[in-house]
């Protein structure tokens, strides 16, 4: 009943081999998955390390026109899937593998109000034996066939979310997550080393990337990625890897870079009176109009925990320069762990061209003066000042 992909894929009616990831899809639409057929994804079908099987949800219909859809209860715009239908393809999907209680898939439904796709969910993904995905059309499913696949079929259902934006159907989805959790199955992707420092694989973005030839329309490839230095170049690509996430998604860096229980961000507006007295509390005492002024020509970054502010640290980048004023802690604050946290994050914003980073505190204290010296700073001119790579 199934209508696989054309190419070398074993059948609907083959049985599935249980090291193989088998990954059944249902659309009104099969012909948008012949993407799959291509490319890594293909030769994987072909190696037979995953099993694409792809269902017409209009198979599973029994009216002359093949009907999967009506009009919405309690009105509206558009049309709904109606129940019925995937009712059946789900049956059937599920049925492949005979009744045994254990052999189930994990349902995932794509649908805008379904939880962000990400690499971890790729990751979890590729380690399960069998996925099952739903695609959906016109204003989405019956609200009742997910309760159906959970209820009835004893699935785990999952509405998935590409992004925050609407596409037509749930098929671009299925793309997009199946290309990605199929890259992590073992044996897909012929040199897995390739994977370890990809974006989004340890919550930082990848580093640029360059090829030959080494000069082109006067543009050159970074000395340091020719120097035959790995230890520079590992330091360099992961300076890049935090520069260019503080730049593009300084969100991914908050979580990775200031511990779990620490909430890292910017300072906005409504900030404002709280650090004013988190900068008298800890001996820097400065106005209000300052700190406003402040918010457009430098950037601060607050730390708090379980909603308590607890630090800060201004950055402004002038020149090849990032200033940093000395970390602001609570004075209840135990040790220097938290300076130390809010010196990493400035320097993570760093991005290239940033040849020195100078916190302006002569007078430190000697607690404070080991945690800079800790961070790699040294006391020069009446400035802490940190020199950033000589390739940078
Ligand atoms: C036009 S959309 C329906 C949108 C739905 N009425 C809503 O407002 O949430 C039709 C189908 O496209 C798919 N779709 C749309 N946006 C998506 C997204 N951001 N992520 C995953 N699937 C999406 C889903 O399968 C959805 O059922």
């Amino acid at each position: 009943m199934g209508s696989p992909l054309p190419g070398p894929a074993p059948s609907d009616t083959m049985p599935a081999m249980p090291a193989v990831l088998q990954i059944d899809v249902v659309s009104i639409f099969p012909a948008y998955l012949a993407p799959l057929d291509l490319s890594l994804i293909g030769k994987a079908r072909s190696d037979g390390l995953i099993d694409v099987r792809v269902h017409d949800l209009r198979d599973f219909t029994h009216d002359r026109h093949r009907t999967v859809d009506d009009t919405p209860y309690g009105g509206g715009a558009g049309m709904v899937m109606q129940p019925e239908p995937w009712a059946r393809a789900l049956e059937h999907v599920v049925g492949q593998r005979g009744s045994a209680a254990s052999a189930r898939p994990r349902l995932l439904v794509p649908g805008p109000g379904g939880v962000p796709f990400t690499q971890a969910m790729a990751r979890e993904l590729a380690a399960e034996p069998w996925l099952a995905f739903a695609c959906g059309r016109y204003e989405g499913i019956d609200e009742r066939v997910y309760e159906f696949a959970q209820e009835d079929l004893g699935l785990e259902v999952t509405v998935v979310s590409l992004g925050d934006y609407v596409v037509n159907g749930g098929e671009v989805a299925v793309l997009a997550i199946v290309e990605a959790l199929a890259r992590l199955v073992p044996g897909v992707i012929g040199n897995a080393a390739s994977l370890v420092e990809e974006s989004h694989q340890d919550g930082l973005l990848e580093y640029p990337l360059y090829t030959k030839p080494r000069h082109w329309r006067g543009r050159v490839v970074p000395e340091v990625l020719l120097s035959g230095d790995h230890a520079a170049i590992a330091d360099w690509r992961h300076r890049q890897r935090l520069a260019r996430t503080a730049d593009r998604r300084p969100d991914l860096l908050h979580a990775s870079s200031a511990g779990a229980d620490v909430d890292v961000r910017v300072a906005t507006a409504g900030d404002l009176p709280e650090l004013l007295t988190l900068l008298y509390a800890a001996g820097t005492p400065t106005t209000m109009e300052s700190l406003r002024e402040g918010l457009s020509s430098s950037t601060t970054w607050l730390a708090r925990r379980a909603g308590r502010l607890l630090g800060a640290i201004r950055v402004e980048a002038r020149g090849d320069t990032l200033w940093l004023a000395a970390p602001a802690l609570v004075p209840d604050l135990d040790g220097d762990d938290l300076a130390r946290r809010l010196l990493d994050v400035a320097q993570q914003t760093a991005v290239s061209g940033i040849r020195q980073l100078v916190v302006d505190s002569p007078r430190a204290s000697a607690v404070r003066a080991r945690t800079y010296r800790q961070a790699g700073y040294r006391l020069g001119g009446g400035h802490w000042v940190k020199r950033c790579s000589r390739h940078e």
